[in-house]
């Protein structure tokens, strides 16, 4: 692959954006990075579809101008992805004097060559949609009348068609030979079912001003403006250049990646190359659809106010943890379902405990064997644990660069994160703690720390793409440049050795430990030493670090029942100051439910969830037991719910 072209859907102004937007983005933006991390030319194009009927309406509805509709919405679209760190190379707005002289050249060209013709047309139209649809589309009977949807009217007016009819046999043919271009292959599927069990009508790509005035002029009628979809599908080859900059074109058309969500595929696999093909230009290599975010299993929507708005995400969880949750989370091509716990989960698991821990514990042994330096290696690694963990690494970056062509972020990204896990074994098999106390196992010691500093700069370079400012900052402390170097990814050795590692604080402050986190910010690297707790101890002891991964935490009682088939078990509702939780807890022998409501307890918050006689369980509380008493353990005065026991 020697260039990649990656375009996003453009997006109505009509609204704000939400998560759903973000996330196209956010794996558009991902994907360029990851392609000029590999050192592969990329252009990445983004923009808003500012015609056709939604934003009028909205315009209407809110008493303006649509073009001050688009003005001022197109804003908010543009801040979002500066706070995003989205490295588009462009941005085209469908209004813009170069997008709209382009699309009249395209209607001009495609007129005179008699791909647009002109007819009467008689039928149905979706307001909603802005589609002309069948009786069949509706399932109605011939002549049935689509009654009580008030969304369906009857049009009779002459308009302008693209004949697009005449491209369905090559279309199958060229789907069926091209199974790449269509992704995944139920989607591709799905285009190919359409297409075989329906003759594929003619497009009608215009309105009358009469009806709709907000769009682009048509240059052979100035009665009609061009329909929304077929002046917005052009975006994609107007904003490199078609027609008038062919040599700008030419570098970039045809498109490696279209990325577009579920919801218009027909748009982008039946229209947009039945256009191009009447062009006479090469299809997109690939339209991939990714599914959709979901708020638990429903449709995220206005009307239900169960919208995620990615500015909030972004002020209480960061940048980097919200584009991280978004590419791990979601399965590309599948539905993924939104929640605060989800995310809370996701960020403590691979960040905060994962990444976050193997960094400050590195800094901490850096600065209590080697004066906080790298020390200097034996050698590139050629056997041992030293080559196994090495390898982990170099097998992330191998899982990554396969992610340049299956487009599969997230099975990259747990790759990375697999590597960083092979890291801290490595670490608790070398235990560089034993071998400081030995002044003959030096060398091996500064082999250790440097190997894991080797291994850990990779896996978190690959991650750079992700999480570029969290990743930056890393870099910077380990004395690197911020943006990896494309030949990096398998060199050894780039660490630089003596110079001093530097972290202000923790990487990934886990999202409970958040408060404390913030206030102990900015403190030094000795506040880093404080939470990257000692090396792990031996002989049946457990050393700080190994405790601190326990997270005690004062919890009130909010409810308590028993389980309904037992008569140990009780079912408590606990609020953990920052959210409620279900317990399961052996101790109906010993305590009545009314007793417990109200009482401050001490549960184990970060306990892998269990599934207890059917109800999911998530946390332990704690009781001391003596003989056939248990009494519950609490805390001496009042603490409010939550407060960590240390
Ligand atoms: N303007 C058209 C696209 C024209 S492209 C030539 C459009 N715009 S839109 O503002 O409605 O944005 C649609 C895109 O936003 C979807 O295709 C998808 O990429 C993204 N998403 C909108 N809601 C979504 C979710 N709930 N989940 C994931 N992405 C979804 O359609």
């Amino acid at each position: 692959m020697n260039r990649f072209y990656v375009t996003t859907p453009i997006y109505y102004v009509n609204d704000v954006p939400h998560i759903g937007h973000a996330y196209t983005t956010v794996l558009a933006d991902v994907l360029a990075r990851l392609h000029r991390l590999f050192g592969i030319p990329t252009w990445f194009l983004t923009g808003t579809d500012e015609h056709g009927q939604k934003v009028q309406q909205a315009a209407r509805a809110a008493g303006i101008e649509p073009r001050e509709q688009a003005d001022r919405t197109v804003v908010r679209f543009q801040e979002l992805w500066r706070k995003l760190q989205i490295t588009h190379d462009d941005f085209i707005r469908t209004t813009e004097a170069r997008h709209v002289r382009a699309v009249r050249a395209v209607l001009q060209d495609l007129y005179d060559r008699g791909e647009i013709y002109q007819a009467e047309y008689d039928g149905w139209y979706d307001v909603s949609s802005e589609t002309f649809v069948t009786e069949r589309d509706l399932d109605l009977a011939e002549g049935e009348e689509p009654i009580g949807r008030p969304n369906i009217i009857r049009v009779r007016e002459t308009n302008y068609f693209f004949r697009m009819s005449r491209y369905q046999e090559w279309l199958v043919e060229y789907i069926e030979s091209h199974p790449d271009f269509i992704r995944p292959d139920f989607r591709r599927n799905e285009t190919l079912g359409f297409l075989r069990t329906r003759p594929l009508g003619d497009l009608c790509i215009s309105r009358p001003k009469n009806r709709l005035s907000w769009g682009i002029e048509l240059p052979f009628d100035p009665a009609y403006v061009c329909y929304v979809w077929f002046d917005a599908l052009l975006n994609y080859i107007t904003a490199i250049g078609y027609p008038h900059d062919p040599a700008t074109f030419a570098k970039w058309w045809p498109a490696s990646l279209q990325l577009i969500g579920k919801d218009i595929l027909t748009t982008h696999t039946v229209y947009w190359p039945t256009m191009l093909k009447a062009l006479g230009l090469p299809l997109p290599r690939t339209v991939f659809a990714h599914g959709w975010w979901l708020m638990g299993n429903t449709k995220m929507s206005k009307s239900l106010g169960n919208v995620v708005n990615p500015m909030d995400m972004i002020e209480r969880h960061g940048v980097d943890a919200f584009r991280y949750f978004l590419i791990s989370e979601m399965v590309l091509g599948q539905d993924a379902s939104f929640s605060e716990e989800a995310f809370e989960r996701r960020y403590n698991s691979d960040l905060a405990n994962d990444l976050g821990n193997l960094v400050s514990r590195l800094a901490t042994m850096l600065s209590r064997y080697h004066h906080g330096r790298w020390p200097a290696p034996a050698g590139a690694p050629t056997d041992g644990p030293e080559l196994v963990v090495w390898q982990a690494a170099q097998d992330a970056v191998a899982g990554m660069e396969r992610a340049l062509t299956t487009y599969e972020l997230d099975r990259a990204v747990a790759g990375a994160i697999t590597a960083i896990r092979a890291i801290n074994r490595y670490l608790e098999q070398r235990a560089p703690w034993n071998l400081a106390r030995h002044a003959h196992e030096r060398e091996r010691l500064h082999t250790t720390l440097y190997t894991a500093g080797e291994c850990l700069r990779v896996a978190a370079s690959l991650l750079h793409p992700v999480m570029p400012g969290r990743i930056a900052e890393l870099r910077r402390a380990f004395g690197l440049s911020e943006t990896p170097a494309p030949e990096e990814l398998r060199q050894w050795g780039v660490l630089p050795v003596h110079a001093p590692v530097q972290l202000t604080g923790p990487l990934f402050p886990r999202i409970e430990d958040r408060g404390h986190a913030q206030a102990s910010a900015g403190t030094g690297p000795s506040e880093s030493a404080r939470t990257a707790p000692a090396p792990a101890a031996q002989g049946g002891l457990v050393s700080i670090e190994e405790f601190s991964k326990i997270q005690l935490r004062t919890a009130r009682v909010v409810a308590a029942e028993p389980v309904p088939g037992t008569n140990k078990l009780l079912k408590l509702e606990i609020d953990l100051g920052s959210e409620r939780r279900t317990i399961v807890a052996g101790i109906a022998q010993h305590y009545q439910p009314a007793d417990l409501i109200g009482r401050t307890i001490v549960v184990v918050a970060n306990l892998a969830p269990a599934n207890i006689r059917g109800v999911e369980s998530r946390g332990m509380l704690l009781a001391a037991s003596s003989g056939s008493s248990l009494r519950l353990l609490t805390v001496d005065g009042d603490l409010p719910p939550g407060s960590p026991i240390r």
